[in-house]
C-alpha cells in the first residue's frame, strides 16, 4: 500500500512530543514490511528569505529529504513556517494549519504516486479534509488519529487568512458556533476511519468527562473509531543498543544501570544525589500531566522518604517556574532540568529507578513504556493508555510492571509513589518487578498490524 502521513511532527526532525515518537515508528514500521510510505510535514524555520513575507495567498512547494529510510517531504509555505516552533501556541497557528492542509490537500493530487491512504495525525492536518473532493480525480481514503483530544484547534472565524475559501471556513465551523472554527471536529466530521491511541482513551473520549466537548460528535462516529495502542522503536528505545546513554545494558546486565546514575549525577552536578532510588519524570508541562500533583505530593514525601528526583520538561510559564522554585527550596533531593534535551531524556530513563506518570488523561503516553524496557518503574494514573499498558505489581503472585494509582490527586500519587519506594526496598521483590517491567513487549511488530487491516478495509472497499 502507498500511504502518505500528514503531520506536523515526526522523529526527531520536528518534536515536541510523542506524536513525533509515534508517527516516524509507525512509518519505519510499514516501510519495513514492504509498503510505500511518506511523510508530509512543515518545513519549520524555512522560507522567509529576507522578502517581505507575503501572507496574502495560499503557496507551497517541496523540499524531499530521505530520513532513516523515510522519504520526508517539507512543505514550505511561503513565510507561514518562517518561525522554527512547531506550534506558536496563538492565533497565528490558525493561518500556518489551515495553510499546512491546503499544501496537503493539493498534493492529494498533484504528487505522484498517489497515495492509497492518506493517514492524518491530530488537530494541525485536518484543514485537508475541510477542502471539497475533487470531482474528476480519484479521491484516497483518510484515516484521523486523534493523539490528542485536549488541542482541538479551536479559532475565531477571523483568525483564518482572507484568502480561505468560505465554503473551508464553513467546513472547519463548528454547528451551533457560526463564530468559531474548530480543526480536529472538522476532520471528525470528514475522515472515513478514526483512531486514537489506546483503547482504553476510545472509550474515554466518548464520555463527557474526557470527550472535550466532542463526545457528542465522537458519539455519532463511533462505529467508525478505532482505539489502537502506540507501538515503540525499540531500535532506538533499547537500554542494550542505545548509543546516547553512556553505559549499555540489557536484563543479563542490569548491575551496569547503575553507572548511568553516576554518569548522570556527574553531568547533572548533582553531587547531593545519594545512593537511594532515583525518582524522574521526563515530559511537556502541561496540563494534562499533573504536575501540580508532583508539586504537590513531593516536599512531604522528601521529609518523610529518602530519595532524589529530577524532572526533565518544558511547557507552560508557571509549572517551569514552580518546578525551578520547588528546586531552590530542596537543592539536596530535587533537580528541576527546564529544557527538550532527548539525549537527557534517554539518560535520565537510563538512570532513574522510577518514573512518574501521574497525568490527568493519557491517549497513550510512552514514558511508561520506554521506562519500562530501561528497567525504570512507572508510578502512573489509571487512565487512558496508561491503564492499558502498566499492569500493578502483586509481590504475592510476582506479577506486574508497575504501580497503578486512581485519584488524580495528590493523596493519590503519594500512596503511588510510597508503594514504589517500599517495593524498592524489597529487593527480591524490586528485581522481579524490573524483570517483568523490561520483558514487556510493545513493540510495533505488535501494534503495527492493526493500522496495516484499517487501511486493507479502506483500500479493499
Ligand atoms: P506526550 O505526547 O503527551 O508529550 P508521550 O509520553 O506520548 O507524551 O511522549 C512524550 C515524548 O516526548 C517522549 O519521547 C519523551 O521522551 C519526550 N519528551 C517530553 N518532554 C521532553 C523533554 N523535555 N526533553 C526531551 N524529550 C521530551
Ligand atoms: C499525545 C498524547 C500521548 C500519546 C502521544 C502519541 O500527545 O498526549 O498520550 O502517547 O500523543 O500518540
Amino acid at each position: 500500500m502507498r500511504v502518505r502521513m500528514i503531520t506536523a511532527e515526526y522523529g526527531n526532525v520536528a518534536k515536541t512530543g510523542g506524536l513525533a515518537d509515534m508517527v516516524s515508528g509507525l512509518a519505519r514500521w510499514l516501510q519495513g514490511r514492504g509498503h510505500d510510505v511518506e511523510v508530509l510535514l512543515p518545513d519549520y524555520g524555512t522560507g522567509d528569505g529576507g522578502a517581505p513575507p507575503d501572507f496574502s495567498r495560499p503557496q507551497w512547494d517541496l523540499n524531499d529529504e530521505v530520513h532513516d529510510g523515510i522519504l520526508l517531504r517539507r512543505v514550505r509555505c511561503g513565510a507561514y513556517f518562517s518561525d522554527p516552533a512547531i506550534y506558536l501556541g496563538d492565533e497565528r497557528d490558525a493561518a500556518r494549519f489551515l495553510m499546512f492542509g491546503y499544501a496537503a490537500r493539493a498534493l492529494t493530487h498533484t504528487l505522484r504516486p498517489a497515495p492509497d491512504v492518506i493517514h492524518l495525525h491530530d488537530w494541525h492536518t485536518t484543514a485537508a479534509t475541510a477542502i471539497a473532493p475533487s470531482a474528476t480525480a480519484h479521491e484516497p481514503r483518510s484515516v484521523l488519529t486523534i493523539h490528542n483530544i485536549g488541542y482541538q484547534g479551536i479559532f475565531e472565524r477571523e483568525a483564518l487568512p482572507a484568502w480561505s475559501d468560505p465554503a473551508v471556513t464553513d467546513a472547519l465551523t463548528m454547528p451551533g458556533r457560526r463564530d468559531q472554527v474548530n480543526f480536529l471536529a472538522a476532520g471528525i466530521r470528514q475522515a472515513d476511519i478514526l483512531t486514537t491511541v489506546s483503547p482504553t482513551h476510545a472509550s474515554e473520549i466518548l464520555t463527557p468527562a474526557l470527550g472535550m466537548g466532542l463526545d457528542g460528535l465522537l458519539g455519532t462516529r463511533s462505529g467508525d473509531l478505532h482505539g489502537i495502542l502506540n507501538g515503540v522503536d525499540y531500535e532506538y528505545w533499547n537500554p542494550a543498543t542505545d548509543a546516547l546513554i553512556p553505559a549499555r545494558y540489557d536484563v543479563s546486565n542490569i548491575e551496569h544501570k547503575r553507572k548511568n546514575r553516576t554518569a548522570l549525577r556527574d553531568a547533572l552536578e548533582l553531587p547531593s544525589v545519594g545512593d537511594g532510588p532515583l525518582v524522574a519524570m521526563v515530559t511537556r508541562l502541561a496540563g494534562q500531566k499533573g504536575i501540580d500533583l508532583v508539586l504537590g505530593a513531593l516536599p512531604d514525601l522528601f521529609a518523610e522518604r529518602a530519595f532524589d528526583c529530577v524532572v526533565l520538561g518544558t511547557g507552560e510559564a508557571r509549572y517551569e517556574q514552580a518546578l525551578l522554585a520547588l528546586a531552590d527550596a530542596h537543592p539536596d533531593r530535587f533537580h528541576a532540568c527546564v529544557a527538550h534535551d532527548e539525549s537527557l531524556a534517554h539518560r535520565l530513563l537510563a538512570a532513574a529507578d522510577i518514573l512518574l506518570v501521574p497525568s490527568r488523561y493519557e491517549p497513550c503516553g510512552l514514558t511508561q513504556l520506554y521506562a519500562m524496557r530501561y528497567g525504570t518503574i512507572p508510578v502512573v494514573r489509571a487512565t487512558g493508555g496508561l491503564a492499558d499498558t502498566v499492569e500493578h505489581f502483586d509481590p504475592g503472585t510476582g506479577a506486574g510492571t508497575g504501580v497503578v494509582f486512581r485519584d488524580a490527586d495528590v493523596t493519590g500519587l503519594s500512596w503511588g509513589l510510597r508503594q514504589a519506594l517500599d517495593w524498592y526496598g524489597e529487593p527480591r521483590a524490586w528485581q522481579g518487578l524490573v524483570r517483568n517491567a523490561m520483558a514487556a513487549d510493545f513493540s510495533w511488530e505488535r501494534q503495527g498490524p492493526h493500522y496495516e487491516r484499517l487501511y486493507a478495509t479502506l483500500t479493499d472497499a
